[in-house]
Formats: C-alpha cells, structure tokens, sequence
C-alpha cells in the first residue's frame, strides 16, 4: 500500500474522532504486516485522562482482532479537523507502538498542505522501554 492511500484512510478515519473538549481533531491508520488496515480517532471524555488517542485507538482494535505483527502507520490531526500541519503521536503512542513494533517500524506524519514526512520508531522514540531487552 502507498503512503498516499495510507494517509488517505488516515485523514477519512479522523473524521470519527469524538473530540467536544479539545477540538482537536486525530485519525491514523494502521497497516499490519498481513496487509489489513485498521483505523482509528482520537476519542475524549469530560473527565479528561480516560482520552484515548488516534494512534491507540487503531492498535488496540487490530490486537483485539489477534494483529500482532505492523508495518506502518499514518497520523493525521489539526483544529477542528484542519490539515495545517505535522500532527507526531505522543509519548504515550510511541510507547505502545514499542511493544509491538520493531525500530524500522515506519510513522508517516501527514502534513496537509506541507506533504508527509517518513519517520522510524527508532528516530521518534530512541532509547524506549522494549518488553524483549527488559521484562523477558
Ligand atoms: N491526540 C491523539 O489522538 N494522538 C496523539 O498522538 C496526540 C494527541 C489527541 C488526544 C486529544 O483528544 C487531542 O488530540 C488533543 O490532545
């Protein structure tokens, strides 16, 4: 799958996104080594900290559905859904991303009007907590 159409999906899954508080506006879709996409927005909740991002949101569905092995995923997000910038995942994400996803794991950062960056696991989370060097 081309990095256009992944981010494609991104930007049609951030139309789900439930965000009343912050208005912030997040999709990303996930590709698993198997080729299946899954999608995902970023949903809030009034009491703030139960807010779960875009970027969980996709994983948690695909390791529900038995999903263990990812190649790439696309982040897309701005105010009330406008594409004016780079939107990188945050802290939280990347470290979920580090438990199923190796260093070459690939994040494309749609930027709207500025294009898409491609960035690695390794380069957006360097020196994370791996499950394999340090609980097994
Ligand atoms: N958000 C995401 O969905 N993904 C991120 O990686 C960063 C933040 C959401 C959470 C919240 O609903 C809104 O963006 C503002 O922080």
């Amino acid at each position: 799958m081309s990095p256009e159409e992944l981010i494609r999906l991104a930007r049609e899954a951030m139309t789900h996104a439930y965000a009343p508080y912050s208005h912030y506006q997040v999709g990303a879709a996930l590709l698993c080594a198997d080729g299946t996409v899954y999608q995902g927005c970023n949903i809030e909740n009034a009491t703030y900290t139960p807010t779960v991002c875009a970027e969980r949101t996709a994983f948690f569905k695909a390791v529900y559905d038995g999903k263990r092995a990812f190649t790439a995923i696309a982040v897309c997000g701005g105010k009330d859904g406008a594409l004016t910038g780079f939107f990188p995942p945050c802290g939280v994400c990347r470290q979920v991303m580090r438990e199923f996803c190796g260093d070459d794991f690939i994040i494309y950062l749609d930027g709207g009007p500025e294009g898409w960056q491609k960035k690695t696991l390794a380069e957006l989370l360097p020196g994370g907590f791996q499950a394999e060097k340090y609980m097994r």
